[in-house]
């Protein structure tokens, strides 16, 4: 773990999430040109089409019959990674393309635990690969939208002034300070102005009025209007691949650097403390890092494969604040099937959404290093 007090930016993958509620408002544009942006700045970058529609893959030609694994396979196959999920785009950044397939998710996982976790439980896995994972979600609030929430750190809101939504707006505000609440998932949120036509009276009276209602979270980079955003879609590039773009260029770039700018209002230790409540054993420098929210009892001990079962386990050490245990293990490549004994009673990992039934019909976490 890091000490606690912010941390250099760039040390920890962030993951943006591109939301809103409203089709048409820019999410897949600026998810796709705001990844060309990063990707441009040196960042390595992942940008993942969890839209049913698959515009982002579409708009980056990405032929769905040449894809071997799509979002939806990502979120229903616990043993699919990401690394074998992801396509490279010409040498430029990585993506895991969508399918209209991925509309089903939300029917083929209703009732099951921890649905909302299927894909931070596979992006946590690899924050030593990317620097920045990119999510393009669909036009709703669903189980999709969910998923790419609990995986954020931040989530970017475009904002089309001229549909003059700030009642959505609104909406979808209340929702993520619900989800912070519910969850304890805090994520750093912001409101992007697309689409805009400085020169008009009415999008300067809108920006006003979004500035006074949601100022503290309107960022002071704007994506301005330009009918080369569709010619990019249709040629299947971002902006970056086309001449003449200068401007809009600049604009991403504004954008991508002010969103790297803002890492330090973020606490270190919140986010890895909810990344693993929520998903797991987690990746750090010194190898596995499992962690149990167990603030009543007074012995935790992690036990498994790793141990042979062993009915002692490795102890596990607990965190002054918030009644949080923890273990490092060094665990070579492989599967591992683990339990927790707390007070002496065995229980699995209930933030890893990841399960095998074991020989006495309990579920045994499974993680894959
Ligand atoms: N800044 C912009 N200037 C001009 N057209 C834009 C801009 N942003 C988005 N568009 C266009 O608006 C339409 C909807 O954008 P899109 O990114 O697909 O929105 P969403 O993913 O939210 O549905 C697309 O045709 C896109 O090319
Ligand atoms: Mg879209």
């Amino acid at each position: 773990m890091k000490p606690p007090g912010g941390r250099q930016k760039g040390e920890i993958m962030r993951t943006v999430s591109v939301i809103n509620q409203k089709g048409g408002c820019g999410k897949t544009t600026v998810s796709i040109n705001l990844a060309a942006a990063f990707k441009e700045m040196g960042r390595r970058v992942l940008l993942i089409d969890l839209d049913p529609q698959s515009h982002a893959s579409i708009g980056l030609n990405v032929f769905l019959d040449d894809v071997e694994h799509t979002s939806y396979d990502l979120l229903m196959n616990p043993r699919l990674r990401i690394p074998e999920a992801a396509l490279n785009i010409d040498g430029d950044f990585d993506i895991i393309a969508a399918s209209p397939i991925l509309s089903a998710v939300e029917q083929e996982l209703s009732g099951k635990p921890a649905r909302e976790g299927k894909l931070v439980s596979k992006t946590a896995r690899i924050a030593d690969l990317y620097d920045y994972i990119i999510i393009d979600s669909p036009p709703n609030v669903g189980l999709l939208t969910f998923n790419a929430l609990i995986a954020a750190s931040d989530v970017l809101i475009p904002f089309d002034p001229s549909y003059f939504s700030l009642q959505g707006l609104g909406k979808l505000r209340e929702t993520l300070d619900l989800l912070e609440s519910e969850t304890r998932h805090r994520v750093a949120v912001h409101v992007l102005i697309n689409n805009l036509e400085k020169r008009t009276n009415f999008s300067r009276d809108i920006v006003a009025e979004i500035d006074r209602k949601h100022g503290s979270v309107v960022m002071e980079s704007t994506i301005s209007h330009s009918v080369r955003y569709k010619e990019a879609a249709l040629r299947g590039v971002s902006i970056f691949q086309m001449r003449d773009t200068g401007r809009l260029k600049r604009e991403f770039l504004s954008l991508a650097g002010e969103i790297e700018e803002r890492v330090s209002v973020l606490d270190t230790v919140d986010i890895e403390d909810w990344m693993i409540r929520l998903h797991g054993p987690r990746k750090v420098e010194e190898g596995m890092l499992f962690m149990l929210d167990a603030p009543n009892s007074n012995s935790v001990y992690i036990t498994g494969e790793f141990t042979n079962w062993s009915r002692d386990g490795i102890r596990m050490s607990r965190d002054g604040k918030d009644g949080l245990w923890k273990a490092v293990l060094h665990l070579e490549p492989g599967e591992y099937e683990y339990r927790f004994i707390v007070d002496g009673v065995w229980i699995k990992d209930p933030a890893n959404t990841d399960s095998v039934l074991n020989e006495f019909g309990q579920e045994n976490s499974l993680l894959i290093v």
